[in-house]
């Protein structure tokens, strides 16, 4: 294929057995521009790396019994970006679709969206549809694909929609604003991982990962192989969550 990155991957270790899984998985995919220019390559060529990627980090995910995983593919901020670049990652997203839904349809994976779909260029719209159509009865791994997605935005569009809706002061409550997110029935993410060597949570599910553990991966996107999906699932595992109370047993007085 003309337009094709080789990129050399390890083949995958066995599959450790790990007791803890996280129900949601939530990933923003950053560093592949990096990786590209650090190889004398084009941020598209990156960007290319990087959606290969995504299908490895599915299947991984899947192997070991993660019902949830949501991957973070296009920002709203991200249409700042100069256009080809933009371009290039609205069609590289049409092309994976074009290229691995059957494949990703015959491994059980359900596909979903959420974000803004507005926006999107027709082509890649109808295809993300035709996705989570073909999809939808799959229950091995459920996959939202983040494009256009921000999540100031989310908040916003889900008051828009409660204001809308007649709501009263007393009925803004939590559990209005999370049933019109574009998240709406979607468990919170256990886990956020956030590869390409920096730490922040760059306008992705602010109000979903309120309780979210975090890891961080110091290398690029498309490094983030299967041992790495192994290492994040091993140390979310051996956290100890306390969701803003004490551990049990712990007492006040000591
Ligand atoms: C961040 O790297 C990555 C993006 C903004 C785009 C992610 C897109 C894909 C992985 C491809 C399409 C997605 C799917 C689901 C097929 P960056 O460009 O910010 O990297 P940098 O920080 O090194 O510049």
């Amino acid at each position: 294929m003309a337009n094709s990155v080789v990129v050399e991957k390890a083949s995958a270790p066995p599959l450790p057995r790990i007791e803890r899984l996280p129900e949601h998985v939530a990933v923003i995919m950053d560093g592949n521009g990096r990786w590209a220019e650090r190889r004398g390559l084009s941020r598209n060529d990156g960007h290319r790396a990087g959606a290969e990627n995504v299908r490895a980090v599915i299947e991984r995910a899947a192997e070991h019994g993660v019902p949830m995983l949501t991957l973070f593919a296009f920002s709203t901020e991200n249409w700042g970006r100069p256009t080809a670049e933009v371009d290039a990652i609205m069609r590289l997203g049409a092309d994976f679709i074009d290229g691995h839904l059957d494949e990703l349809d015959e491994r059980g994976v359900r596909v979903l969206h959420i974000g803004d779909p507005s926006r999107l260029p027709e082509s890649l719209r109808d295809r993300v549809a035709g996705a989570v159509r073909q999809t939808a009865a799959n229950g091995r791994i459920t996959v939202n694909i983040a494009f256009n997605y921000g999540g100031r935005a989310d908040v916003v569009q889900a008051v828009r929609r409660l204001v809308a809706d007649g709501a009263a002061p007393d009925e803004v409550t939590e559990e209005a604003i999370a049933g019109r997110l574009w998240t709406a029935g979607v468990p919170d993410p256990d886990l956020l991982i956030r590869t390409g060597a920096v730490r922040r949570i760059s306008n992705f599910l602010l109000w979903q990962a309120a309780y979210s553990e975090y890891y961080f991966f110091d290398g690029m996107w498309p490094e983030f192989d299967a041992a790495e999906v192994d290492r994040a699932l091993l140390d979310y595992s051996k956290r100890q969550r306390r969701f803003g109370r004490v551990p049990d047993g712990a007492d006040a007085a000591t």
